[in-house]
């Protein structure tokens, strides 16, 4: 039974995009699941004990290095452990919720899950699924095209440094509804909504079928 590691990060637990369009993959998807909501329990941002215990024996860490080790090595456990990955991040301020990011800096480690080549990280070809949901667009020829530093910075942490088989979903304009500004843009709105819903249930469903 394949093991998805799916991982919410937006700080609204109901009216989440991200977290709906991922509910959609998992109604297909019929595997074990490990579920990790970092708004809900955000994990500690990275410490100097974090960074020292890495290159220490464990039978030689300090306490603190001893707490900052254990955290990690759940994480990275867990990250290790799974077949299969579903991440929803919204975008905070161009970039990803910091609560994705010190998730991301506990467990990415060169020469542990990041390879010098995508094809060096023990991830590597594992399927993962990036929900990428945005309140505007960065689309081409869009007015803010090239201040997206969300979907660059996870593609390359997420496929170059831990070597996944990544699909990315974008979803945008998520702020139409509420936005006056952005009102003409609500049937783009409702459509970029439901095409990633539809998208979010065929990638599982096709990931069932491999597995099967
Ligand atoms: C703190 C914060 C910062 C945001 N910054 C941006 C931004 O820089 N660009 C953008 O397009 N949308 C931005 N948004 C809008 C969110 O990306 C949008 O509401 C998205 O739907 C949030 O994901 P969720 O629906 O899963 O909660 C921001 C929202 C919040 C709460």
């Amino acid at each position: 039974m394949p093991r998805l590691l799916h991982i919410d990060a937006s700080v609204r637990p109901e009216e989440s995009v991200s977290r709906a369009v991922a509910a959609s993959f998992r109604e297909a998807w019929t595997g074990e699941v490990v579920h990790r909501d970092l708004a809900a329990r955000p994990v500690p941002h990275l410490t100097r004990d974090g960074v020292s215990a890495r290159g220490v024996d464990p039978a030689e860490h300090s306490a603190e290095q001893a707490v900052a080790a254990f955290l990690q090595e759940e994480l990275i456990g867990e990250l290790l452990s799974a077949d299969a990955y579903l991440f929803a991040v919204p975008m905070y301020n161009y970039s990803i919720p910091s609560a994705f990011k010190a998730w991301i800096d506990q467990i990415l480690i060169p020469g542990r899950t990041q390879g010098g080549t995508p094809e060096e990280s023990p991830l590597h070809g594992r399927p993962a699924t990036l929900i990428a949901v945005r309140g505007g667009s960065y689309a081409p020829g869009t007015p803010r095209e090239g201040w997206d530093f969300a979907e660059p910075y996870l593609r390359t942490v997420l496929a170059d440094c831990l070597g996944l088989d990544l699909h990315v979903i974008i979803v945008e304009m998520t702020l139409a509804e509420t936005v006056p500004a952005l009102a003409d843009f609500r049937d783009h709105r409702r459509r970029s909504i439901e095409q990633a819903h539809a998208a979010a249930a065929e990638r599982a469903r096709g990931l069932v079928l491999q597995h099967a």
